[in-house]
């Protein structure tokens, strides 16, 4: 299978969903049904920086269990470029959520920089928070909070001092200069999402997962 990129997502088979990116240039490609991962393409250099291991999560409902996350071994490196696609419903979003520490496995466990995250109990918040950008699909932007707002939003909640430079930088490299003090109701679609996506980096985290991240954007070089 050859490896996925930004600009060019592979379909693997019928209609398949681009699902998150860990900034990179490298080449996973991940089939949901049966979560077959292909390196061929992949130079691994740097440290590990994700790792699942046999990470599942079932969904019970009327006798049947839905394994929407069934043993999932994953390794990401610093620096490596992730896409992960399959049919609706193989279960993308709910690995997603499980890697972004907004889910809690039923087996397994999610190691960021060899920190077992659902071992972190009351520090996940926090940990979550400084480690992993999350760009939602449907953004989740504070309806009450103009742009500059949502954006530096996390800063504030973790209690440090805003890189007002860095922010700025943002705000221009995803053209949002003209709209900083817009509320996210006067913004398109893709000015909405590319505020989630600034927020998602504003606190410079070491992982960014994003769930569908090129639906409305037009892609920006960061
Ligand atoms: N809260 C839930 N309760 C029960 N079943 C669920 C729940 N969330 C997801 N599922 C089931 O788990 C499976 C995987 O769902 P998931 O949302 O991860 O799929 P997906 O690959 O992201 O699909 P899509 O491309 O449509 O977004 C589906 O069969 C879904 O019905
Ligand atoms: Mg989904």
């Amino acid at each position: 299978m050859k490896a996925a990129s930004f600009f060019n997502i592979r379909a693997v088979r019928g209609a398949c969903c681009p699902l998150f990116i860990i900034f990179s240039p490298l080449s996973v490609c991940c089939e949901m049904d049966d979560i077959l991962m292909d390196r061929k393409w992949s130079v691994r250099k740097g440290m590990e920086i994700l790792k699942t291991t046999d990470l599942s999560k079932y969904y019970s409902h009327n006798g049947t269990v839905t394994k929407a996350v069934d043993h999932v071994n994953i390794s990401i490196c610093k620096g490596e470029y992730v896409s992960i696609i399959g049919q609706s419903g193989a279960g993308k979003s709910t690995l997603l959520n499980l890697l972004g520490g907004l889910d809690k496995p039923d087996a397994g466990k999610v190691f960021i920089k060899g920190t077992s995250i659902y071992d972190e109990g009351k520090n996940l918040t926090v940990f979550r928070r400084r480690n992993i950008g999350f760009i939602f699909q449907s953004y989740n932007l504070m309806p009450f909070l103009n742009v500059w707002e949502n954006i530096i939003l996390p800063v504030g909640i973790d209690g440090k001092s805003l890189d007002k430079a860095f922010a700025c930088e943002l705000l221009e490299r995803l053209e949002l200069s003209a709209k900083k003090n817009s509320f996210p109701e006067e913004l398109s679609g893709g000015q909405q999402q590319r505020v989630a996506i600034a927020r998602a980096l504003i606190m410079k985290p070491s992982i960014v997962l994003a769930d569908e991240p090129t639906g409305t954007v037009k892609l920006v070089q960061l």
